[in-house]
């Protein structure tokens, strides 16, 4: 179980643009569970994943795995087991070297040597079989920077690559944002896929209601920094993207959005 026990997130504390996102904020996610999470902008879904990833520091409380606290594992080591696709398709992969080079890469995550090693050429036949159940021709680009590639096809590169060791956690923020409707219905049913067959543990944040209600099985909503709506099992099941719509515009009414 992950779980983060009341936790206390302040951006900028002591100066004149402190602002405290979370306030004693308590989250379970059970082994195995796929969360979806949506909310408005700046309600902090971003912090929340960075707070799990120790990208961010917090200012009180504990997240936990198991029984045991991880405040003090550096981010690189909680990366051994969790991996993440980033909101920004810029993020989570090199510009500057090749889809080869990335992929080995990410196959060598948290392994104690550098890029010389790391580049393994035979398996470019693996990464190649990985690429085209992505349907972009990506296989065929291995040898192109990465640079060069879209944003959306850097994107489905970076959940590829996300699963490539073998991880626990799967986060994803908005992975499927930059992808046009098609690649993204692809790309959301390939997700689903790899986290039954790997048996992850995910957590999804999306602003497609429909993917967060068709997908996974338990929702929660945030906003200001509160979970305020939250289904999960059957009770998930019976939701509708207009139940959940209704439930998103009225609080945005309620904050006078
Ligand atoms: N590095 C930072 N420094 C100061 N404030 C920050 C920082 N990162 C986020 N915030 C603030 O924290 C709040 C939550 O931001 P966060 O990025 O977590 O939101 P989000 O729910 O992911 O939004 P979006 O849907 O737009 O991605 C916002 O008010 C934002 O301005
Ligand atoms: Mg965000």
């Amino acid at each position: 179980m992950l779980e983060l026990k009341d936790v206390t997130k302040i951006y900028n504390p002591g100066s004149v643009t402190e602002m405290c996102l979370f306030e004693k904020f308590n989250l379970s996610i059970e082994k195995g569970e796929f969360l979806s999470i949506v909310g408005s902008n700046g309600s902090g879904k971003t912090s929340l994943l960075n707070i799990i990833c120790g990208s961010i520091p917090i200012e009180g409380g504990e997240v936990r795995i198991g029984k045991r606290s991880i405040d003090k594992m550096k981010e690189f080591k909680r990366y051994r087991k969790i991996g993440r696709v980033y909101q920004n398709p810029a993020m989570g992969t090199c510009p500057n070297l090749t889809l080869l080079e990335n992929m080995s890469l990410a196959e060598n995550k948290g392994r104690p040597f550098g890029l010389g090693r790391a580049i393994n050429k035979s398996r470019s036949n693996y990464y190649r079989e990985q690429l085209s159940v992505l349907g972009l021709g990506l296989e065929n680009k291995l040898y192109d920077k990465v640079g060069s590639l879209s944003g959306g096809q850097r994107q489905a590169a970076a959940l590829i690559m996300s699963t490539l060791t073998p991880i626990d956690f799967l986060i994803l923020d908005e992975h499927t944002a930059a992808l046009d409707p098609k690649t993204a219905e692809l790309i959301m049913q390939l997700t689903d896929e790899l986290i039954k067959a790997k048996k992850l543990t995910a957590m999804m944040v999306t602003h497609n209601l429909r993917y967060a209600v068709e997908y996974g099985n338990r929702i929660i909503m945030m906003d200001n920094g509160n979970i305020v709506f939250e289904k999960a099992g059957a009770e998930k099941e019976a939701l509708c993207v207009e139940d959940v719509l209704k439930i998103f515009t009225d609080i945005s009414i309620e904050c006078g959005n």
